[in-house]
């Protein structure tokens, strides 16, 4: 375990992927332009949403745009305790799972906190911790062992480590490594009382929603479980997500929630999708496929080490004596393909780790193609 301490004053915003809006224009004058791009520099969906959200919301457009929301999402926190079987009260919806994090880790964290955080991990969290300038130590996981978290060493440290909160990413981004369920509750079981345990769930329906601790969450005080809604229901645009905690958690949030916190557009979808399971265990199977199929094409490429993943993404990495992540994105991004450098989102996966999302079978080629070619070109 590596412990540092951070400056959140020294640190600018993170960064993700989204670079394809170079190529697409962010005024977005000729949005036809997306259909030339393969945006696999960020996790987004390669499906469309349930064919029920685009129908509600294509056919009540101009109604929905005009009008203002229900202020607290009642229905939406029904609909969404319903399906995860918890109660409304133990659910707080958000206009995304980034809004929620900066309003938890902003209300719930002091400069005082002491946090550990895995690494590597998805990039906001040392950053909002950052912000915040809690002591964040962090428990890496490493490459000899397939950037498994290892869940009794993982126990001890939090036992020992008198942490205020642990954050969890599960499945992990960017290694696409999940804790066997039993090991998480076992790990819950574990933690002092006095330590809250963060889990981002973003990619977990991917694996399947039987795995989540969402009910875990709903009854122990010091578990709050992050729910995007984002990439498992491919509502990135409209801006969906909910936390699930107990009651009394969640109550020192909601004052903080302002009124009409999330879109309308975003209600429809979110309640419309949940309702269609079907539609997307139909997706999640296509996606394993396809992520099947990238893997297999990645390994075949020159020098190019795959990591077993669970979810939309897999993380490689590249010949160190060959050229960089960054060079490889940047040759890439030339022929409309967009990969993410995977660098910055742990403190040891070095300069050549490179993050691609799962994509429909033509991208799926388009980027094993262009990859292909931005790593044999010559210097
Ligand atoms: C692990 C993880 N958590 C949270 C988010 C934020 O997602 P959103 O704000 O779209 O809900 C992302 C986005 O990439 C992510 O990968």
């Amino acid at each position: 375990m590596n412990t540092a301490g951070v400056d959140g004053a020294s640190e600018g915003p993170c960064f993700h992927g989204g670079a394809f809006f170079g190529a697409i224009g962010d005024e977005f004058g000729d949005l036809g332009r997306s259909a030339d791009i393969v945006n696999a520099d960020v996790l987004d969906a390669w499906f469309p949403p349930a064919p029920s959200v685009l129908e509600a919301l294509s056919e009540y457009l101009p109604w929905i745009v005009r009008t203002s929301p229900p202020t607290d999402c009642a229905g939406m926190a029904r609909v969404i305790a319903e399906t995860r079987g918890v109660d409304p009260a133990h659910v707080l919806p958000g206009a995304g799972s980034s809004a929620l994090i900066f309003l938890a880790f902003a209300r719930w964290l002091t400069g005082g906190s002491r946090v550990l955080l895995l690494d590597p991990t998805y990039g906001e969290y040392s950053h909002v911790l950052a912000l915040v300038g809690c002591r964040v130590d962090r428990f890496t996981v490493d490459r000899s062992s397939g950037y498994a978290v290892d869940p009794d060493r993982l126990a001890t440290v939090a036992a020992a480590g008198r942490f205020d909160w642990i954050v969890l990413v599960d499945p992990n981004s960017p290694t696409g490594q999940m804790l066997p369920r039993e090991a998480m509750h076992a790990l819950l079981d574990a933690v002092p009382e006095s330590t809250r345990v963060w889990i981002d769930e973003t990619y977990v329906d991917y694996v399947g929603a039987e795995h989540s601790v969402e009910r875990r969450a709903a009854r122990q005080a010091n578990v709050v479980v992050c729910k995007s809604m984002s990439k498992a229901y491919a509502l990135s645009g409209v801006r969906a997500a909910y936390l699930c905690g107990t009651a009394e958690t969640l109550a020192t949030l909601r004052p903080w929630v302002p009124p009409w916190a999330v879109s309308l557009p975003a209600q429809i979808a979110a309640v419309y999708a949940l309702r269609d399971p079907g539609y997307y265990a139909a997706r999640y199977e296509e996606t394993h496929a396809l992520r099947g199929r990238l893997e297999a094409g990645l390994a075949r490429l020159p020098g190019v080490e795959t990591v077993p993943a669970v979810a939309n993404f897999v993380l490689c990495h590249l010949d160190p004596g060959g050229p960089t992540a960054a060079t490889v994105a940047a040759r890439c991004r030339e022929t409309g393909v967009f990969v993410r450098d995977a660098g910055n989102m742990g403190t040891g996966l070095g300069s050549h780790a490179l993050r691609v999302a799962v994509k429909e079978l033509d991208a799926t080629d388009r980027i094993l193609e262009s990859l292909d070619d931005a790593l044999c070109r010559a210097p």
